[in-house]
């Protein structure tokens, strides 16, 4: 373990670092807060959007929990969500799962009374919604897997259905929302919903 003096030191010579390759770094990003794109993903540590996608600093609004779910009920949920869209006007949501997530295993495998498996309750229910298909897949990976896309996608439709984005699509703010699952096994992110940037397309794609 990294003692509170190596952390500190570590973020000297990071910002020392940025300073170098650009003096104006932090007067700049000091300024304004204008992210483009509000990522709704797992607490697991391999999966910091930074380090998925190269963007220039302050680009993401970030939400992270355990299993990346939007619960309808959860006021962070819906705080983040609301802030993102209403006061950020960020055009783009994405929903990012990912393979070998503790949260969809925790879901899939055991049912407690405990705090985590509470929250992965959410995942639990989509998986006995999906069930049959889940069980005719040839082994626990692939339910694991298939259950990690099944995840984003409800996400999605959960984010699509908030009056917060109904509201958004009606007065018309461009807004697109769409799910995205990592594979921690070779570092791809591969889309798993269609890119939904209006009331007309989550119909047709949600029914
Ligand atoms: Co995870």
């Amino acid at each position: 373990m990294l003692s509170i003096d190596q952390l500190l030191e570590r973020n000297r010579r990071w910002a020392n670092g940025q300073i170098e390759k650009d003096p104006t770094f932090f007067a700049t990003l000091a300024e304004e807060h204008e992210p483009q794109i509000c990522w709704i993903g797992c607490s697991d540590g391999r999966v910091s959007p930074e380090n998925l996608i190269p963007m220039p600093a302050g680009t993401f609004f970030v939400h992270r929990n355990i299993g990346n779910v939007f619960a309808v009920g959860d006021l962070n949920c819906l705080a983040v969500l609301q802030y993102a869209v209403e006061e950020l006007r960020v055009p783009r949501i994405i929903v990012c799962g990912h393979y070998r997530c503790g949260g969809i295993r925790a879901a899939m495998t055991r049912q407690s009374t405990k705090p985590v498996d509470l929250w992965t309750d959410h995942i639990r229910q989509l998986a006995r919604l999906h069930d049959e298909e889940l069980h005719a897949l040839p082994d626990e990976t692939q339910r694991l897997q298939r259950m990690t896309e099944l995840n984003v996608a409800s996400q999605v439709r959960n984010i699509c259905r908030t009056a917060i984005i109904q509201e958004t699509w009606k007065r018309g703010q461009p807004l697109a929302i769409s799910g995205f699952v990592y594979d921690v096994s070779d570092g791809l992110l591969r889309s798993v919903t269609p890119d939904i940037d209006s009331a007309t397309r989550w119909k047709e794609w949600d029914g």
